[in-house]
């Protein structure tokens, strides 16, 4: 008979501990599933009142999250000194009664006398999981007056190591979380020291040339518009931008003289700015950008599809995509906009320059996302007309120039252009 009852009494703490593990594999909000596993320890062995905290290290204290029978608890803190809490540690996971004499726990329980005593608390049951403490449950007697045997203690301790391990994970996914919180954080201000860094550099580019104000600019934002037309990401569209903004960087080693010479210079003197790419390219390659071409654009930004460029003479499908884009972003700037020893073209006559030199310096598959965007902004089709506002409304006359850039697309689709390298 007395068997038959410890083996019905083995089933029950079976039970308890499997609905015990599930509800701490719960992926309820923590304090509820904390109470809930109290509960289950005090239906199991039918006790009456109960608490439970979690050991907060950072202020080295209890912070009781469910209570049932001792609601006064709830949501009570209990400052430890570090004494107790490393008596905490020793004890490790028990069910100690407070009769216990053992040290460590008198060392505790003399300090919280009062508070257990007016709880009414016949176990304390500290969980030290991996040698760190995770909090406390108390427990009051059994509702039937018994006593609690060793089973029952032994009961106590395997719930309250699942409870243990219950609390530990959830403070290391809360770590694990704030760390990819800081992280996050440090990278959006890393992005925004990077920009601000990038458009100091552009207004030092462009310092350097006074006929060319706001240049590397223009550069970025045209080339940020042809790759949003090509529809690139949002990180890739960025990057291209900031391609722009330093493709002429290598200009900052080149003398100042040659830069702002008020006539065409002389072969020497181009083969002085002529090294700017590679420069350039010399400059950024160092650097871990977060889109990866951007030195490759400053260094390949005056190479042509026909093979006539520099540094290197690459030609078609050697030249990097990205350099292709900041070159028609480059070269449409540089016909648009008032230089030394000429004045800007009319933009009747930009479109005709990409019309004859597309398959030769440009690259068509830049030259038609670029004139559709315009296009598109001439036609009311996109709400921020970005490329007119570069250029000047009055510049744009929109009767002339949407025809012309509809019939250039169309031709460039279709082929009608065919010049490329090999027959230019
Ligand atoms: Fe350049």
């Amino acid at each position: 008979m007395q068997q038959g009852a410890s083996f019905q009494k083995l089933l029950h703490t079976f039970a308890a501990l499997a609905d015990l593990g599930q509800e701490i594999a719960d992926t309820r909000d923590f304090e509820e599933k904390m109470r809930a596993a109290l509960h289950l320890i005090q239906g199991s062995l039918g006790i009456m009142r109960g608490a439970l905290a979690v050991f907060d290290s950072e202020t080295q204290s209890l912070k009781f999250i469910a209570a049932r029978g001792m609601n006064d608890l709830a949501q009570s803190d209990l400052a430890l000194s570090s004494q107790e809490v490393s008596d905490l540690l020793s004890l490790g996971i028990c069910a100690l009664t407070k009769d216990d004499e053992s040290r460590a726990f008198v060392n505790f329980k003399n300090g919280r006398k009062d508070l257990l005593d007016s709880l009414r608390v016949d176990l304390i049951v500290p969980m030290v999981v991996r040698g760190s403490p995770v909090g406390v449950i108390l427990l009051g007697g059994k509702a039937t007056g018994e006593e609690f045997a060793t089973e029952d203690r032994e009961v106590v301790c395997a719930m309250a190591r699942h409870i243990g391990v219950g609390i530990h994970e959830h403070r290391l996914f809360e770590e694990l979380q704030q760390r990819a919180d800081e992280n996050h954080q440090l990278y959006d201000e890393m992005r925004v020291i990077y920009r601000d860094t990038v458009r100091a550099f552009a207004a030092a580019i462009d310092s350097k040339d006074k006929y060319t104000q706001g240049h590397s600019q223009r550069v970025g934002k045209f080339s940020e518009i042809i790759a949003r037309e090509m529809g690139w990401s949002d990180e890739e569209v960025e990057g291209i931008a900031v391609a722009g903004y330093l493709h002429d960087i290598g200009k900052l080693v080149v003398e100042r003289d040659i830069i702002n010479a008020p006539y065409r210079i002389n072969a020497k003197e181009s083969v002085e700015l002529n090294r700017h790419p590679s420069i350039g390219y010399e400059i950024l390659s160092p650097i871990n950008h977060p889109y990866a071409d951007i030195p490759l654009a400053a260094r390949y930004h005056h190479e042509r599809v026909d093979g006539r460029g520099y540094p290197d003479g690459l030609t078609g499908e050697e030249i990097p995509l990205v350099a292709k884009i900041v070159c028609v972003a480059d070269s449409f700037d540089a016909m648009t906009t008032d230089r030394p020893y000429k004045k800007r073209r009319a933009l009747e006559e930009v479109v005709d320059d990409f019309r004859r030199n597309s398959g030769k310096q440009f690259a068509p598959e830049v030259v038609i996302p670029f004139c559709r965007a315009l296009f598109k902004e001439l036609n009311g089709e996109t709400a921020n007309r970005r490329i007119v506002k570069l250029l000047g409304k009055d510049y744009v006359e929109q009767e002339r120039i949407a025809p012309l850039l509809q019939a250039l697309i169309e031709d460039l689709e279709s082929g009608a252009i065919t010049a490329t390298a090999g027959n230019a």
